[in-house]
């Protein structure tokens, strides 16, 4: 996701039988590389001991009991420090109590002195949610800029079903993604293609790479986060297509073609699918049986996609991936010319830890009289880069009415 990374988030938990979700929360958007402290109020801690978050966070808790032998202040460090404040789970209480200013304990006093934006996620009874006094609050909480995130709808800790459930971790960690995603590509249209193809030999046989997809899944991600609106391409992976990205699954190269074509014409196109160059000339219906010492397998070329889509008028802004295993800035230069790019991104393959099927990546940019190289990162961090660049690069006014 990469938004979050080095954020400072503060997560403030109240009392409410789904605090025992706030400790996934808080590792979730650790895991993300955010800086997170936790605030909670005294009912919380009947719930879950700040001990677990302590270690979670690997920063000591601030509770009403932590703030009495200091300055004093702790609320006020705080609410200074917060890119945001995430109240999961919110009881009705608390969100009562926000809703009138109160400061009556550290949680809220933070709330009150903070500029950060905040977020909350309710948890109670179905019956609760739904009552007018809660309805009205959260009306007061919205009205202030207040997001909400959930709640969901199920089996309730009460044994009742209906709305109140404090919603996952992860659906939190995305609508705390989506206040820093900035709004860059607001109106663009993105194409992009990922993961390798799979050329059928035979009905069990088939030629194809390494390709995980991660590189062109981070780019998608990345592109929708600047407010793009993303059309995702993708030969055969194992990873869950991202939320709010059309995504259109293909196997072949010819079907990735046809996919490609159907979404133009775009703003954006960037080709990170490992496309097989050729494919088998005639692959057979039938699985075929070993006979001879040696096999000869006839192989046709493939279209260059990204190259035609540069030909294309109107043209997107055509960005191409270039995997070398030796004379990265040359070859990815030539390839750049050859194909017709604004811009080409050049990974050396073969390197331990990066490259294909890794979680890391380093590459350079190529572009016709520069290069800029881009250190090792993960493959998520590399696309925000790569989309920053682009930014930077296309035309701002989009060609396409989205
Ligand atoms: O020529 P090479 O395969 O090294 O070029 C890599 C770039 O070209 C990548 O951006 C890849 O997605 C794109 N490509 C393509 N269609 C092909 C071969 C490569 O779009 N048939």
């Amino acid at each position: 996701m990469d938004t979050l990374l080095g954020r400072r988030i503060v997560v403030g938990i109240t009392g409410s039988i789904a605090a025992y979700k706030s400790a996934e929360l808080v590792r979730t958007l650790t895991q993300e590389g955010a800086d997170v402290r936790v605030a909670m109020t005294r009912a919380s801690q009947r719930f879950i001991g700040d001990i677990t978050l302590q270690a979670l966070t690997g920063h000591p808790v601030a509770t009403d009991a932590s703030a009495e032998g200091t300055s004093g202040m702790e609320h006020i460090d705080l609410a200074r420090w917060a890119d945001v404040i995430v109240i999961a789970p919110a009881t009705a209480d608390f969100l009562a109590r926000l809703a009138h200013g109160r400061a009556d304990d550290l949680l809220a006093a933070l709330c009150l002195a903070t500029e950060a934006p905040l977020v909350v996620a309710p948890a109670m009874n179905h019956a609760m949610w739904q009552n007018p006094a809660t309805r009205y609050n959260l009306t007061l909480l919205r009205g202030r800029g207040i997001r909400v995130s959930g709640p969901a709808s199920g089996e309730q800790a009460c044994g009742e079903i209906g709305p109140g459930r404090m919603c996952a971790p992860e659906q939190i960690t995305e609508d705390l993604a989506g206040i820093f995603a900035t709004r860059r590509l607001a109106g663009q249209r993105v194409v992009i293609t990922a993961g390798p193809t799979w050329e059928p030999i035979d009905p069990v046989r088939m030629l194809t790479n390494r390709s995980s997809g991660k590189m062109g899944f981070a780019l998608a991600r990345a592109a929708r986060d600047a407010g793009a609106e993303v059309w995702l391409i993708s030969g055969p992976t194992h990873l869950a297509p991202p939320d709010r990205v059309h995504f259109h699954p293909v196997v072949t190269t010819e079907e990735m073609k046809g996919a490609v074509e159907g979404c133009l014409p775009a703003d954006i196109f960037i080709g990170a699918a490992a496309v097989s160059d050729y494919r088998p000339a005639e692959p057979q219906r039938e699985k075929i049986k070993k006979h001879d010492e040696r096999m000869m397998l006839a192989l046709i070329r493939n279209p260059d996609i990204v190259a035609e889509v540069a030909r294309t008028k109107p043209r997107p802004f055509t960005v191409g991936f270039a995997a070398e295993t030796s004379d990265l800035v040359s070859q990815a230069r030539r390839k750049l010319l050859e194909k017709g790019l604004d811009l080409i991104i050049a990974n050396q393959v073969g390197v331990p830890g990066i490259g294909f099927d890794a979680d890391d990546n380093e590459a350079v940019l190529v572009e016709q009289d520069r290069e800029k190289p881009l250190s090792r990162m993960s493959k998520d961090q590399l696309a925000r880069r790569i989309i920053d660049e682009i930014t930077e690069r296309a035309p701002s006014a989009p060609v396409t009415p989205v």
